[in-house]
């Protein structure tokens, strides 16, 4: 069993070195480095992530893999390499750029691939990122991109910072925010919270300033509190852009000090968040949004900030602030 899981390790890694290689040193990697320096990346970062590219062909990997004497079982079970109807092999990964997944112990064990757009090559049916699929080793619930090469600066600032995407990740490293991570394109689980709650005692969610961004910050937000002791604040990115976006637009030290210092607590996150669907004009609206806001504040058990979100309450909508407190009491608990 672990010489099984050696060799298929073996595999990734061989796998990852020749795609880094095409990337890095050849003719048909030159479109997808080119991209990639579009998008702001440095060969110093291409490294240190060991991207690659996995080119159009998708008989390269199997000639290449085909050398190193491992067993069929092995290719197969990689999730790398299929075997149609019995004979011929293909890459699964093809014109798509590379981005290594490790595990916790630095390993790699999986990839996720972007497409390379190309007008010599119809994408419009191809996922934007495709995924290695679950093996014995890659399971995704259990997985966070650049989790092992985070985790001492993770430790050193006792805080985790948790990304939608790897290129958010890789955005944040270049502006010199090095505790990211990203889950694999799936909302958080809570296997992944228990293993960021061994390393971290605050998490920092800085997903999407899209629709899909900001609902996913909300669910992540709901898991955590009810999983984990972490303290949770949030970053908003504005206009619809990701922290990708917004180092593209604004620069590195731009983004670096928006994480630094555009944090909202869970409650100011809430705030906006369940006004989004409302006409507080409306009397019914606004008592649904009061009540809301109170369920949310019984879940926070620091009293200073309960009691500071209590007078902004209060002199918002004109309700005394007494009244609001013996309201959150009764919520409190029909909660226990
Ligand atoms: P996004 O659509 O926000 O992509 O998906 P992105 O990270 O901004 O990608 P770029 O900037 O266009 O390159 C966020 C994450 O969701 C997963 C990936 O992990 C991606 O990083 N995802 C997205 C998938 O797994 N499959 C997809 O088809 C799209
Ligand atoms: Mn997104
Ligand atoms: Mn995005
Ligand atoms: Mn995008
Ligand atoms: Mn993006």
């Amino acid at each position: 069993k672990v010489l099984e899981e050696h060799k298929l390790i073996d595999v990734h890694e061989k796998t990852a070195d020749l795609y880094h290689h095409i990337l890095m040193n050849t003719q048909i990697g030159e479109k997808a480095l080119i991209y990639l320096k579009n998008r702001g990346l440095t060969e110093e970062v291409i490294k240190t992530f060991k991207i690659g590219f996995a080119p159009v062909d998708r008989s390269l990997l199997y000639k290449v893999l085909q050398k190193e004497n491992f067993s069929e079982d092995t290719l197969k079970k990689s999730g790398l390499l299929f075997q149609l109807d019995n004979s011929n092999w293909l890459d699964r990964f093809y014109q798509r750029i590379m981005f290594p997944i490790t595990n916790f112990q630095g390993k790699i064990i999986g990839f996720s691939g972007r497409i390379l757009e190309d007008e010599s090559f119809d994408s419009s049916d191809q996922p934007k990122y495709l995924n290695s699929p679950e093996t014995e080793l890659f399971n995704k619930r259990f997985i966070l991109f650049n989790f092992h090469q985070a985790r001492s600066e993770i430790r050193k600032k006792n805080e985790v910072i948790l990304f939608e995407g790897f290129m958010d990740v890789i955005s944040a490293y270049m502006s010199g925010v090095k505790n990211g991570v990203a889950s694999m394109g799936t909302s958080l689980t809570v296997d992944q919270i228990n293993a960021l709650e061994k390393v971290s005692e605050e998490v920092l969610i800085c997903y999407d300033g899209d629709n899909a961004g900001i609902e996913a910050t909300s669910r992540a937000v709901d898991l955590i509190s009810a999983q984990s002791m972490m303290n949770i604040q949030i970053v908003s990115l504005p206009d619809r852009q990701d922290p990708d976006d917004y180092r593209m637009k604004y620069g590195n030290d731009a983004l670096n000090e928006l994480i630094r210092t555009s944090r909202d607590t869970v409650f100011q996150f809430k705030k906006d968040y369940l006004k989004r669907d409302k006409n507080i004009q409306l009397e019914t609206d606004k008592l649904l949004y009061i009540d809301e806001l109170l369920t949310e504040l019984v879940k926070v058990s620091s009293m200073v900030e309960v009691d500071s979100a209590l007078t902004q309450l209060s002199t918002e909508f004109a309700i005394s602030k007494e009244t609001l407190q013996s309201e959150l009491r009764s919520k409190k608990q029909n909660y226990k």
